[in-house]
């Protein structure tokens, strides 16, 4: 596989990517009179590109080469100040390094590692008095712990792009609370930053017949939480993260309509003027995409 060769998503990814195209494109026009430098943080990088067609899912497509997050970033008429693109793979770091020596006159800084703990330490040393920025969290599954959403909004610098993985969710919480897997569970407790999804998402349903014996039938403590509910506890988690305003998320969907991912934005600048702006703006790409 070629350095440069990164096959992932669908018709969602492109919605995703123009909403994030959009709003960084009015981000570095509203705020170019400001006295704050642009930061541009991808968390969740990737290559810079997207391969798509020619692969065993669509024979008769021949292969493209679209523009993945870091390089839309990279090519807006009016760029950001810095950049910092954050991957895990180290074939697909390399790519970023390829990536950044296209863009010389652009201030790029790569980090190989882990998004949790490279943004913990990024969220620690910006000195976001002279910063404000925008971060797009954009990885395949649950991966983003509530702790790093919390140092995130601590900054009141970021305005959040949060692609969160609803398929993933609803997949680990099964209908039936005894089958949850415990290192699953282990792991929403980390990204929800709380253990009391149990109790909001499950409830004691009772049966309605006796077993073969005539005895009553214990009941089972089943899952009651439709997607529309698991995704509002998602917004409420961000809102206790301490973002200071979270949006209406857009849900992207399986061709078949299936819910896959809810696309998340979250200011965490407590500014009324900066919120109402930031807000505005945010509602109406995502309104236009659910068009
Ligand atoms: C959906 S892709 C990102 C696509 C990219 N935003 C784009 O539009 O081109 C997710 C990326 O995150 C990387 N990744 C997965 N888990 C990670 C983690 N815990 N820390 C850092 N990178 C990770 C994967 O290697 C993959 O390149």
């Amino acid at each position: 596989m070629k350095e440069t060769e990164h096959r992932f998503g669908g018709a969602w990814t492109e919605i995703k990517l123009k909403v994030l195209r959009d709003y960084l494109r009015f981000y570095a026009q509203a705020l170019k009179n400001q006295p704050f430098k642009l930061l541009y943080i991808d968390a969740f990088a990737g290559t810079g590109d997207r391969t798509v067609g020619n692969d065993k899912f669509s024979l008769f497509v021949s292969e493209r080469r679209l523009k993945g997050s870091a390089r839309i970033a990279l090519e807006l008429e009016r760029p950001f100040d810095r950049y910092v693109f954050i991957e895990r793979n180290s074939r697909r770091f390399q790519a970023l390094e390829t990536l950044r020596r296209q863009y010389p006159q652009h201030r790029i800084e790569c980090l190989r590692g882990e998004a949790n703990s490279e943004l913990q330490d990024l969220c620690a040393r910006i000195a976001w008095r002279q910063y404000r920025a925008v971060l797009f969290l954009d990885p395949y599954g649950l991966s983003v712990e509530w702790v790093t959403l919390q140092r995130i909004a601590r900054t009141q610098a970021i305005d959040l792009w949060y692609l969160f993985a609803l398929s993933g969710l609803y997949r680990q919480t099964a209908r039936d609370f005894e089958r949850v897997d415990p290192a699953g569970a282990a792991r929403l407790d980390s990204v929800l930053g709380t253990p009391d999804w149990r109790e909001a998402f499950y409830a004691p349903i009772a049966p309605t017949t006796p077993d073969l014996f005539g005895d009553p039938v214990s009941p089972i403590i089943g899952r009651h939480a439709d997607v529309d509910a698991i995704e509002a506890f998602v917004g409420d988690r961000l809102r206790a993260a301490g973002f200071a305003k979270v949006a209406e998320p857009l849900r992207l969907l399986l061709r078949g309509g299936t819910p896959l991912y809810s696309l998340f934005f979250c200011v965490s600048n407590p500014n009324p003027k900066a919120i109402a702006l930031s807000m505005r703006v945010a509602h109406h790409l995502l309104k236009a995409a659910r068009l």
